[in-house]
């Protein structure tokens, strides 16, 4: 293909069951740390998401929204585990609508990683008893009637997210949080219904999956985000992750997105130092073999930063969308730049954006300090 097919690549309208975005840059989900103290939206944040709809990009999907308050893993987060929700994130909707912008709500139970400061002093919930070795917490084990509960409530968000006028919603299965704590081997050391095999351990997305479809209806497209690799001895692997996205395909999901680790991993979801080519997009090669084995479009995320590597992706059949979270905290218009013939986002992948304990609003901290 010439140089300037695949520049039109990254510019080409892509459909996801029904939703058209307009280009191949996603937003990846991003916690803003902008809702208020009880997770409804804010002007502020309301702001934010124009200000990214304005910027060019495809498709915006949220931070974290919380679909029950036994998952809160952050402070200031969105929610959606109530009705009361849904008029403040039809605000939202219409003004991202009204600036151009297509927009998917992320939805998240936080389990075994939520910090027990934010849901009341308890233990947070997971599959099993596995410490968390990275801060020492022993979660505890969820009971059946938990479980079902929780599975409920992620049916009962993704209906919220429609009638609140979201494009799509999207489930965070990712990052160690709940959903991906059953899919892992190393943190479901279940015997039952929900866990002792791969089989099993599919079982509570494939249950969350039906409860929102339910919830949502036949049409509505439904996407996940996925941990293509724990990156841990004893999670979950490239191939076992595929065959789950098979399933999810068979089952009628209409996107994946692609990313890997959870907090104790040693090689890191949010990778510092990103300068060079070769380091970006590096879940690229599990994009490939997910590409191979699905037909639903997939998109990639994890260090894209130029503009030559993302369109590389698409060419080589790697993914149909490639996702970014820190460049567009840095720049909102950079999808906006790459058309006008920008190469390189300005990110420099130092995380300091992701320090959002210490900050008030996740925002580029090096852009602040003049870096
Ligand atoms: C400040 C910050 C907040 C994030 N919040 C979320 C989130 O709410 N949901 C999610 O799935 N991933 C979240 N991530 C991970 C990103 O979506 C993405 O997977 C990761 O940062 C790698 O992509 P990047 O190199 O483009 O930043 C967050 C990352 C950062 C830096």
């Amino acid at each position: 293909m010439e140089e300037g097919e695949t520049k039109k690549m990254l510019f080409e309208p892509v459909s996801i069951s029904g939703l058209t975005a307009k280009n191949r840059i996603v937003r990846s989900a991003t916690y803003e740390k902008r809702a208020d103290e009880d997770g409804f939206a804010t002007e502020e944040l309301i702001n934010m998401y124009e200000e990214l709809a304005r910027g060019g990009v495809g498709l915006i999907v949220t931070g974290v929204a919380l679909v029950h308050p036994s998952g809160r893993g952050m402070p200031k987060m969105l929610s959606v585990h109530s009705d009361r929700y849904i008029d403040k994130l039809s605000e939202l909707t219409g003004r991202v609508h009204a600036a151009g912008g297509v927009i998917a709500l992320q939805l998240l139970h936080g389990g075994r990683q939520c910090p027990p400061l934010y849901i009341g002093g308890e233990a947070p919930m997971a599959p099993s008893e596995v410490p968390d070795t990275s801060t020492g917490i022993t979660p505890r084990a969820m009971r059946d009637e938990e479980i079902w509960m929780i599975i409920e409530a992620f049916g009962e968000a993704a209906r919220r997210g429609l009638a609140a006028g979201f494009d799509a919603v999207q489930i965070h299965a990712a990052h160690g949080y709940l959903v991906s704590s059953f899919l892992s081997p190393y943190t479901n050391r279940r015997d039952d219904y929900w866990g002792g095999d791969e089989e099993r351990r599919f079982h509570f997305v494939e249950e969350a999956y039906k409860a929102m479809r339910a919830g949502a209806g036949k049409s509505f497209p439904l996407m996940i985000k996925m941990n293509g690799d724990d990156l841990l001895p004893g999670g979950i692997t490239p191939g076992e992750s595929m065959r789950a996205a098979r399933r999810l395909e068979d089952m009628g999901i209409d996107a994946i997105e692609i990313s890997g680790g959870m907090r104790e991993s040693a090689i890191k979801t949010i990778r510092p130092g990103i300068l060079k080519p070769q380091d970006e997009a590096y879940f690229r090669d599990i994009g490939a073999l997910f590409k191979k084995n699905v037909s639903v479009p997939v998109i990639v995320t994890g260090g894209m930063r130029t503009r030559k590597v993302m369109e590389g992706v698409l060419k080589r059949g790697e993914a149909d969308l490639a996702g970014m979270s820190r460049p567009l905290i840095r720049q909102p218009d950079l999808p906006k730049l790459f058309k006008q013939g920008r190469e390189k986002a300005d990110c420099i992948s130092c995380n300091k954006c992701a320090n959002f304990l210490k900050l008030d609003t996740v925002r580029c901290v090096a852009l602040e300090e003049g870096a």
